[in-house]
């Protein structure tokens, strides 16, 4: 690596801490007086504002992503012996929110230029179990819900959208999350919005669902301790809150960065004929990552380390070839196209720090090397 040439991290999160550094620590020290650490007005103040930011009606704060996923599903009525239609091309959490309620993840493939499920093969995969359609919104950007909803409605079944990678993302103009039953997000680190540790969120249009949602993070108490059903502890911490609700006032400026580093990338990669995110004209993506297909991916991620660019492989072994998975049965050729891009992506430096220079530097070790 050249001396004069510092390392490109893949996500910058110190270089937004230090920018913050006096707000964050303002509102944790609030968080330490107050000596509410779970839950309480911060977490309530937090939620409020996420949901605004989305035009949700409701929110419930909880532990991590995962959990917010599962809650949302289990409230919505998801149990055992139910089918949920899901991608296969996801991070293993979307599953195992499924599995974990005794249900079955069905995975089918997905379209080429998104990433995300493919909606002819969602309505094919429609049985008379099936309960529920989870579309992850895959590096942030927007599945077709205006067809998944119309295969929801007609066929009965619930929509939770796992908003995970999409922080105020928009199809059609309207954000993510709000299209189906509901929507869970991940706060983890390196997310558009990152709290500093775990954190997740369910949002609604439908009290009930968020009531019930907020009933089983806290173990299903009806007062403090009246438990009239089951439930976990998936609270969320007040200190992720209350930074997480420092992040939010900066969150639409970094999606326009997002946005534009997107676009300083495409201008030099597809010209050179490279596979790049191709969002829909009718939606807003929001670059969780910036993902581009290569036909030389271990050459390529060489040439990107040895010049001190971070990379990712987002992700390298789809969810139905997962050993974890193995008991549902798919074998390799099963979801041709998901298969082929699994092995081919690879995520190239993404967050709102990045520079112009950054992204040359990037672009031309890349271009440099990398086979479309
Ligand atoms: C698509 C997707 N779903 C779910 C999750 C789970 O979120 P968490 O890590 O906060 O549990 C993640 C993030 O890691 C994700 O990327």
């Amino acid at each position: 690596m050249n001396a004069a040439s510092p390392r490109i991290p893949i996500v910058n999160v110190e270089a937004q801490h230090q920018k913050l550094r006096p707000e964050i620590l303002r509102a944790l020290r609030d968080v330490f007086d107050s000596r509410a650490y779970v839950q309480g007005p911060h977490v309530q103040v937090f939620e409020t504002a996420f949901a605004s930011e989305h035009g949700a009606a409701h929110a419930a704060g909880c532990s991590n992503g995962t959990a917010a996923l599962s809650l949302a599903l289990e409230a919505a009525g998801v149990g055992p012996g139910d089918e949920v239609i899901t991608t296969s091309y996801t991070f293993v959490a979307t599953a195992e929110s499924i599995l974990h309620l005794g249900a079955t993840p069905v995975f089918v493939d997905i379209e080429p230029g998104t990433y995300n499920m493919d909606p002819r093969l969602v309505r094919q995969a429609v049985t008379q179990r099936t309960k529920a359609i989870v579309p992850v919104h895959l590096y942030g950007t927007p599945c077709a819900m205006d067809e998944l909803r119309e295969i929801a409605n007609e066929n009965d079944v619930v929509i939770v959208e796992d908003c995970a990678q999409a922080h105020l993302a928009k199809f059609e103009g309207q954000a993510v999350g709000t299209f189906g039953r509901a929507g869970s997000f991940s706060f983890y680190p390196g997310k558009n919005l990152g709290a500093c540790g775990d954190a997740g969120m369910v949002v609604s249009e439908d009290e009930n669902t968020i009531s019930r949602v907020k009933k089983l993070l806290d173990h299903g108490r009806e007062t403090k301790y009246l438990h009239d059903i089951v439930g976990y502890n998936r609270r969320m911490d007040a200190m992720q809150a209350a930074i997480l609700g420092v992040k939010l006032r900066y969150l639409e400026e970094w999606t326009s960065r997002r946005r534009e580093n997107a676009e300083a990338y495409d201008s030099r990669l597809k010209p050179a004929g490279f596979q790049v995110i191709e969002p829909p004209d009718n939606t807003e993506p929001v670059y969780h990552l910036y993902v581009v297909q290569v036909d030389n991916r271990e050459e390529t991620t060489e040439a990107l380390a040895s010049n001190g660019i971070g990379f990712g492989i987002h992700y390298p072994t789809p969810l139905h070839l997962q050993p974890s998975m193995s008991e549902l049965g798919y074998k390799a050729g099963s979801l041709p196209v998901t298969e082929a891009v699994a092995g081919r992506i690879l995520s190239l430096p993404m967050c709102a720090e990045l520079s112009q220079g950054q992204i040359d530097r990037v672009c031309d070790v890349f271009v440099g090397v990398a086979r479309p």
